[in-house]
């Protein structure tokens, strides 16, 4: 791989971009040379900013010529570095794709994937229309970066995520052909199934510039409580609970005591009274379009709660209310992050093993000498794992923490869960990917990459382990 540039690939860069699309200082450079995992900065040797499909055509055809890197940046929103440019080369920002064409008659948008997720979101709300997916960062992600990790978000358990909306991909493939992955239709058993093969592909197979997703008609009522228990390993209990009393929730968020505390003193202007004894929070939203069946499914889950140790139930009457705790929900992974150096892990199990992960990471933690705090979509099974740096010595942080997250990534295995439900792997959790997956497993999907992109030139070292 070559780090130091040859002179006239960026005059050759600049014939396709126009001078005024393509950054060699310092400080744009390290603006694009970070994302939101951990505290890294790999600044790209240069940054370009390409406005068409064929411009990246072109740019993916000089960097194969040259062997150069090319790393697909969106909203820098990632928690597994995944748009880290760690062998620096060409930083490939995607923001001037930001166009949004609803089709009305067929409940589809065109989107492209700079276009911020939220915005993505309200414009589909305008027409009636309702796009699901709504990860925490939804205010500055982008929906090219939700496809290219998989997105979850609070409304998976009962809506999906990401993958379930995206029907067709116009795509930049590695060698510079431009192809659209399947039909702008909501049915296709014709050929092998691209479109899903580059979701959650992040950025390592193509360069996504075209997104076509399904909406769904919005629905306009929704009852939301926060539920104060006074065990944590009960409040993932209740979790399976619920459903199996038939109820389909469309959020169920669990966040452990410090999660809330921490973020209570992070946020202006919100406040709760939580009673000292109090360990973990479900937070349970129902929508629908008929408060009458609404209330009824409100009420078995209270059915179901009751059999819980738990505090006073808090409903929220209004719209600042729900607004109100939505925002606490969303802030708990900033709110960690502004306390300490940590690390965030993504764990996912089937729903009903919730309790013994809880139990799982606690004893890691333990052992390794490490404090974790938990929070996530229990709905799901999606339990993120924020592993705190705090006082612990740079040694310990170096030698026992990984030891500990293999430790957490081993049970989640084995309780037929996974290494991350909506994080991906990108550059912090390659080097477990062994846990999950057998070495022929591994082989299969290096073999992929290979046949895409035979020069590996494409977000290099993500996703696989380096040692493959
Ligand atoms: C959340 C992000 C971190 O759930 O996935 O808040
Ligand atoms: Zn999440």
């Amino acid at each position: 791989m070559q780090n130091i540039l040859p002179l006239h690939l960026f005059e050759e860069l600049e014939a396709i971009t126009g001078s005024q699309y393509l950054f060699l200082d310092e400080e744009t450079r390290r603006h694009y040379g970070h994302d939101e995992t951990e505290d890294y900065n790999f600044p790209p040797s240069v940054v370009v900013k390409p406005g068409t499909p064929e411009e990246i055509s072109a740019i993916m055809k000089l960097a194969n010529e040259y062997k150069i890197p090319v790393v697909p940046i969106g909203g820098r929103t990632g928690l597994s570095g995944g748009a880290l440019s760690i062998h620096g080369g060409i930083g490939l920002s995607m923001e001037r794709f930001t166009k949004i064409e609803i089709d009305e008659n067929n409940l589809q948008a065109i989107v492209e994937p700079a276009v911020i997720t939220q915005v993505f979101r309200e414009a589909a709300f305008e027409k009636g229309l309702f796009y699901p997916p709504d990860p925490s960062s939804q205010g500055s992600c982008t929906i090219g970066g939700n496809v290219a990790e998989n997105a979850g978000g609070a409304r998976a358990l009962k809506y999906g995520v990401t993958k379930d909306y995206v029907l067709n991909l116009q795509v930049v493939l590695p060698n510079g052909d431009i192809i659209w992955t399947g039909a702008n239709t909501l049915k296709n058993s014709t050929g092998y199934n691209l479109t899903q093969l580059m979701v959650g592909s992040e950025g390592t197979l193509g360069i996504i510039t075209k997104i076509v997703m399904k909406l769904l008609p919005k629905n306009n009522h929704n009852i939301l409580m926060l539920v104060p228990f006074f065990k944590s390993a009960q409040a993932c209990e209740a979790v399976a609970e619920i459903f199996r009393a038939g109820i389909v929730p469309s959020a169920l968020e669990f966040m452990e005591r410090d999660a809330i505390d921490w973020t209570l003193r992070f946020v202006d202007g919100v406040s709760i009274d939580i009673k000292d004894e109090v360990e973990a929070h479900l937070l349970i939203e129902v929508d629908g379009n008929y408060p009458d069946v609404l209330f009824v499914e409100a009420e078995k889950i209270m059915g179901v709660l009751e059999r819980f140790e738990i505090d006073e139930i808090l409903f929220a009457d209004t719209e600042d209310q729900k607004n109100a705790l939505w925002k606490i929900r969303r802030a708990v992974g900033e709110a960690v992050k502004s306390n300490s150096v940590y690390k965030e892990e993504d764990t996912v199990v089937p729903r009903y093993e919730l309790p013994r992960l809880l139990e799982g990471i606690k004893d890691a933690g333990w052992k390794y000498g490490f404090k974790s705090v938990c929070y996530g979509h229990a709905g799901d099974g999606n339990l993120h794992v924020n592993i705190i740096k705090g006082d612990m010595t740079d040694e310990n942080w170096k030698t026992e923490v990984p030891k500990g997250i293999r430790e957490i990534f081993e049970l989640t295995v084995s309780l037929k869960g996974t290494l991350s439900g909506e994080h991906g792997i990108g550059y912090v959790q390659k080097s477990y990917m062994d846990i999950a997956f057998t070495n022929g497993h591994l082989q299969l999907m290096k073999g992929i990459k290979r046949l895409f992109d035979p020069n590996n030139i494409l977000n290099p070292g993500k996703v696989l382990p380096d040692n493959l």
